[in-house]
């Protein structure tokens, strides 16, 4: 088998009140690539919420990222590898994208929740107690097989309750914040776009009680043991990458691409790192911050990467705005504040807001990865609210509540930017592109 690249295209239709003359929700065939959604996008299933404007919706969901930051920074000091968490129900919380995929044979249509912190995918079940109204159904697919407790996969799926024989199914609970659920570990045929992964390890999920867990499933893009890089064995070579679009765009879409095929040929680099402790985060070496000109001093303990206690910097695909540590984000923005001058509010997760007319003053906030600086362009530095009058740092803190080492990278900061992930030459690449 040669070496395969889907292109997956996104669909980032958030705001889209009025009719668009081509119909992108309508079905393409598996061969014109997998279509990947927002949540609440326009052709996504599930109910959007009524946002008042972009900005709005980003602040609402930018309020979960604190549940977020807290499920990211609690398994990072994880100190076993074996007891890699198969997704905790956290995660299950927050989700920005909708990636169509099916399941089984013939393939039942899903829309899951992508997460590149994730390893892991977890689909409700036909019978699943608590769960939506679209359900996958083992009985229905011929390539459906159950796991037994005695396969490598079950060892590395958190709150197991395999019997000490290892007979029986490979069964689990977790919980989060009010949610809990009860799966199984099965197998079967996953289709993303023409590409078949055979075999295709995931949690059965047959009871629910709280209603953090996405309707439709989760399915994970990290890159520890059970994840579909993983698992896919050599189709993508351990290689993909993604443009987000613009957040505030009419209509606008993106892409992922799966495999080394169709990515960028030069893109400049930086070393992807390796946490043993939590294999599934991506992990990059930040050395420093800087506002306009002004390299922001910052005790570097804050920015180093210690596998032991997790601490340094990801870049995840789940988290709505950038979150730095607290004294880390203190001094970027004292900074900022100082360059733009003036007085400052609040709104939302965002405490460095300003009048719109002083947006020429606002310094370019830049990244410096080792071998790599990102000049983030305005719209992923500044957000504006739907009043219009107000530009606001799109950043903020690690929530207080939260005993955070971590340094997110998040969503709004990757706009129209390709990120490249590969993960078998250790390498984040990330280069300019307009993908509105
Ligand atoms: C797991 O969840 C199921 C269903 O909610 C429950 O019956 C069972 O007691 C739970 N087991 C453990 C060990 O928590
Ligand atoms: C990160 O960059 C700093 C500064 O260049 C360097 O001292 C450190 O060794 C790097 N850390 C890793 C894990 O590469």
């Amino acid at each position: 088998m040669g070496l395969k690249c889907a292109t997956l295209i996104l669909f980032f239709t958030m705001f889209v009140a009025s009719s668009i003359a081509i119909d992108p929700c309508t079905s393409k065939p598996d061969e014109a690539g997998l279509t990947v959604i927002p949540i609440f996008g326009k052709c996504s299933p599930f109910d959007p919420p009524k946002p008042d404007s972009w900005a709005q919706t980003v602040i609402n969901m930018a309020s979960k990222d604190p549940a977020r930051l807290k499920y990211l920074s609690t398994l990072v000091g994880q100190k076993s590898v074996v007891s890699a968490p198969i997704a905790s129900g956290q995660a299950f919380n927050i989700g920005n994208y909708v990636v169509r995929v099916k399941i089984g044979t013939p393939g039942q249509l899903m829309f899951m929740v992508l997460d590149t912190s994730t390893d892991e995918a977890f689909v409700p079940c036909s019978g699943c107690v608590g769960c939506s109204a679209t359900t996958f159904s083992p009985k229905d697919s011929t390539s459906y097989g159950p796991l037994d407790c005695s396969v490598p996969q079950c060892g590395q799926v958190r709150g197991l309750q395999c019997p000490s024989t290892g007979a029986g199914a490979c069964a689990f609970n977790q919980s989060y914040a009010g949610s809990t659920f009860s799966a199984t570990l099965v197998q079967d045929s996953l289709r993303l776009a023409s590409d078949v992964v055979p075999g295709y390890s995931f949690g059965c999920v047959n009871a629910i009680s709280g209603e953090s867990i996405p309707a439709q499933g989760l399915l994970g893009l990290g890159r520890g043991p059970l994840s579909l890089l993983s698992q896919s064995g050599g189709l993508y070579s351990g290689v993909f990458s993604y443009c987000l679009p613009s957040f505030k765009s009419y209509y606008f879409s993106g892409s992922l691409k799966l495999g080394p095929v169709g990515q960028p040929k030069s893109i400049r680099t930086t070393p992807l790192l390796r946490n043993p402790h939590r294999p599934s985060l991506y992990y990059v070496n930040l050395t420093g911050i800087s506002v306009g000109k002004v390299l922001v001093p910052v005790p570097s303990e804050y920015l180093a990467f210690d596998p032991n206690t997790g601490s340094g910097t990801i870049i995840d695909s789940g988290t709505v705005i950038t979150r730095f540590v607290e004294p880390v984000y203190n001094a970027v923005r004292d900074e900022f504040r100082k360059q733009v001058g003036g007085t400052f509010s609040s709104l939302g997760a965002f405490d460095t807001c300003f009048v719109k007319t002083y947006e020429n003053l606002a310094p370019t906030v830049t990244l410096h990865f080792t071998g790599l600086d990102l000049k983030l362009p305005l719209e992923n530095s500044l957000i504006h609210s739907s009043a219009g009058s107000l530009a606001c740092l799109a950043m903020a803190a690690a929530p207080s509540n939260v005993n955070s080492v971590l340094n997110v990278i998040a969503n709004l900061q990757q706009q129209n930017l390709r990120i490249l992930f590969d993960t078998i030459n250790n390498k984040v690449g990330i280069a300019r592109e307009l993908c509105n």
